[in-house]
């Protein structure tokens, strides 16, 4: 074999190249020519037996004949594989897309979305606690005698560590107030736990929303004005509040609060099951006992504090009959909203 061969073989590779009709029948040519048993590695072979004299033109040509092959080769690989001929026919741009919706917000985040707004146009900012909270924050501070039921570990997801999962999220009240002077006017949507077994009312963790008022001359007066705007602004202009008497260990006076029924403007249906009140949660005005835990100066300052729940307001908000569909993740129900 000499030069001149090569040159000739080069051109008979080029051809098979070119008529290649498919990405296997160029693969053949490229291992017939430059696999490991083709003709390259025999050209390499043989170089050593050329006469010295013709060595530096054969080992040129042998080069040309890799380069230009290579080249070749990879040009036509893209024509039939990537080319825009070929992609034509795999894609076809006139197809209609698929729609795979953008989703929605799930109906818990979209009343907390909406009570945060009602709560900012008042002049409240949002403040936030941890989920796994110290058995002071949840209790202690909040003045919650030793004995108290709620404390119980029937009641309470308690953690080795001697911590536990917030019942409440009332303990935010003490981290916002231990870390500012007053005046204080907060809210703190968050996650609640307790030991509860789930039924259509009830969840082992659910949502609240806390309130904070602290300033020098914060009245029951305004509890029950804000919370009316609250109430009107997310069920509606016809909805009204009561306060009825209740005890909670950190508020005195407190209440436990209800809404007039939205969808039957208090004549009694079947969600307010016939009374036309809808209860929502608990409120009062800070126990001064709370204000001396956090240095807060009891003779000074005032301020009203309520709870909400939020799986509460979403269920008599959007009609929702049992709890846990909140909780299923099951499209049929979120895509509702
Ligand atoms: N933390 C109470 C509960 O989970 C609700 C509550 C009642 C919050 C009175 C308050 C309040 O801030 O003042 O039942």
């Amino acid at each position: 074999m000499n030069a001149a061969d090569i040159t000739r073989l080069t051109q008979e590779a080029l051809e098979e190249v070119r008529l290649a009709a498919d990405t296997a029948a160029l693969e053949a040519v490229r291992i017939k020519y430059l696999g490991r048993k083709g003709l390259l590695p025999q050209l390499m072979k043989a170089l050593k037996d050329v006469a010295p004299e013709e060595r530096p033109e054969f080992g040129r040509q042998a080069n040309t004949f890799k380069q230009e092959v290579g080249a070749a080769l990879k040009a036509r690989g893209q024509e039939l594989g990537a080319g825009p001929a070929h992609t034509a026919t795999l894609f076809d741009c006139t197809v209609p897309g698929q729609w795979r919706g953008l989703g929605s917000r799930h109906p818990i985040s979209q009343v907390i979305e909406e009570a945060t707004r009602i709560f900012h146009s008042l002049g409240f900012t949002v403040a936030d606690g941890p989920d796994i909270e110290t058995e002071y924050h949840n209790f202690d501070a909040l003045n919650t005698p030793d004995d108290h039921p709620s404390r119980d570990i029937q009641d309470t997801f308690w953690l080795e560590t001697g911590e536990l999962l917030r019942t409440q999220t009332s303990p935010v009240q003490i981290r916002v107030m231990e870390k500012q002077p007053p005046p204080v006017r907060i809210i703190a949507p968050g996650r609640c736990y307790r030991r509860d077994t789930t039924d259509a009312t009830h969840s082992a963790n659910f949502h609240q929303i806390e309130g904070l008022y602290v300033d020098t001359h914060v009245s029951m007066a305004e509890l029950k004005s804000d919370l009316t705007y609250f109430a009107r602004q997310m069920m509606g202009p016809k909805v009204n509040i009561r306060f009825r008497p209740h005890f909670f260990p950190f508020t005195e006076p407190s209440v436990e609060y209800d809404f007039s029924c939205h969808l039957c403007d208090g004549r009694g249906c079947r969600v307010c099951k016939n009374s036309g009140w809808i209860e929502i949660s608990g409120a009062g005005m800070v126990d001064p006992a709370v204000f001396s835990i956090v240095g807060y100066d009891p003779e000074a300052v005032t301020g009203y504090a309520f709870g909400m729940g939020v799986e509460r307001i979403a269920m008599i908000k959007y009609g929702i009959h049992d709890i846990r569909l909140l909780y299923d993740n099951d499209l049929r129900f979120l895509q509702q909203f």
